[in-house]
């Protein structure tokens, strides 16, 4: 369909289904075990209900943010998620494109599919802010290496990814393991070419039976990762590195937000990695609205972000009611551009724009800052 037909997400996430080959569909749409934290983060939304305020003037609507300082138009930012050229010739740069003409924040995964340098020179302005999504590897001086080259290209934060010391088990990935063609390039694979290791040697298991490779390519990719994090080591070595702003992504309990909050670093992400890690962590908005009932006081120590599941401009709006500063989206940027490139990344910012303005209104509030915890309650049945 024109793109002029989409009025939602989930039309966006149907095109990309038909134009994604179907190992890249198997790799963007995987999940951990039975994929049931993936669903949940979606369907953990559905038991969260507005209690609307009325006769409030709602006339002015501004849903604009700042994200660690950074002006943000809405407030979501794209969550750094890999291989953006599965889905489109340009992939990561499209990203970066249609976020800078509309000040919106792009995190850049660690294993993005073109090099650091050229997204950055794809910014629409060089004041364009990108944050760095960072795997931590077991050598602390090659990691040290990856923060300092991204800072000299201009890269404003660090998000380090703490959800996957190890890959989780996405089975369907795992099925379909693919070959990384020249076009498909992974600037990690590069890097790690230069240090001597060997990529995974491409591999079609689909037809073979042969027994599967059980690190499928999220396995793969993460091998070089240090299992061993920790927050006495990892976090006082990634401040003694960078002067960036620290944020930590992969929170998945109360109980780490508030250490988080202790370790003083800029921020955090709820996040479960979009039910790709461990099957079963508990919804990122679940999640959120403990924090908020039980430790409100994180919420002055740092900023806290969540993502996983976010589909609407509502699920916006609730997690800022619960306190969330900002939401990451992964899939539907990947899906976006794979389905339209560049325009379709636009696409999606402006429908979920359009979303957030009338929920805010409809909700009884002008600016974000208006929306408060007594606005969302958590009701004990399930829509249908
Ligand atoms: C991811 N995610 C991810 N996270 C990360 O820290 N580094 C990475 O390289 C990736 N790669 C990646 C690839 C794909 C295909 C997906 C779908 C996800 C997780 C991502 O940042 C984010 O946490 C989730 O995508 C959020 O869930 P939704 O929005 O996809 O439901």
């Amino acid at each position: 369909p024109p793109l002029s037909r989409i009025l939602n997400i989930r039309e966006l996430e149907d095109v990309a289904r038909n134009v994604l080959s179907f190992k890249a569909l198997a790799y963007y749409a995987s999940a951990g075990g039975d994929e049931i934290t993936y669903e949940e983060n979606i369907r953990a939304f559905s038991r969260l209900f507005f209690n609307a305020r009325v006769l409030r003037p709602i006339g002015n609507c501004d849903p604009s943010t700042s994200i660690l300082g950074f002006k943000s138009r809405i407030p979501i930012f794209v969550s750094g998620a890999a291989l953006a050229r599965l889905g489109h010739p340009l992939g990561e740069v499209n990203i970066t494109r249609g976020c800078g003409k509309n000040d919106i924040i792009q995190m850049v995964s660690n294993n993005a599919s073109l090099s650091f340098d050229e997204i950055a020179a794809a910014r629409v302005s060089p004041s364009q802010p990108l944050f760095f999504q960072l795997y931590k590897r077991k050598d602390d001086k090659v990691a040290a290496e990856k923060i300092r080259e991204v800072e000299n290209l201009g890269y404003n934060a660090i998000f380090l990814t703490v959800d996957a010391p190890v890959a989780g088990s996405r089975e369907r990935d795992i099925r379909a393991p693919f070959v990384l063609k020249e076009q498909e390039r992974l600037a990690e694979l590069e890097t790690r070419r230069k240090d001597g290791i060997e990529p995974e040697s491409p591999q079609d298991a689909s037809e073979s039976d042969e027994e599967v490779d059980v690190l499928g390519t999220a396995g793969g990719l993460l091998s070089t990762t240090d299992a061993d994090l920790s927050w006495e080591k990892t976090i006082p070595w990634l401040k003694s590195v960078t002067k960036l702003p620290i944020v930590l992504k992969g929170i998945q309990c109360v109980e780490d937000a508030v250490l988080a909050a202790e370790a003083g670093v800029s921020g955090i992400v709820i996040s479960n990695h979009g039910g790709r890690q461990l099957d079963y962590s508990m919804p990122s908005i679940e999640v959120l609205y403990r924090l908020r009932k039980q430790r409100p006081d994180v919420f002055d120590k740092l900023e806290v972000y969540m993502d996983g599941g976010v589909r609407r401009g509502t699920d916006v709006v609730k997690a800022l009611c619960l306190g969330a500063k900002a939401v990451g989206m992964g899939r539907p940027f990947l899906y976006a551009q794979s389905a339209y490139g560049e325009a379709g990344v636009e696409k999606l910012i402006h429908l979920t724009e359009r979303e957030i303005v009338l929920a805010m209104r409809l909700v009884g509030a002008t600016k974000v800052e208006e929306l408060v915890p007594e606005m969302v309650e958590q009701v004990s049945w399930q829509p249908v």
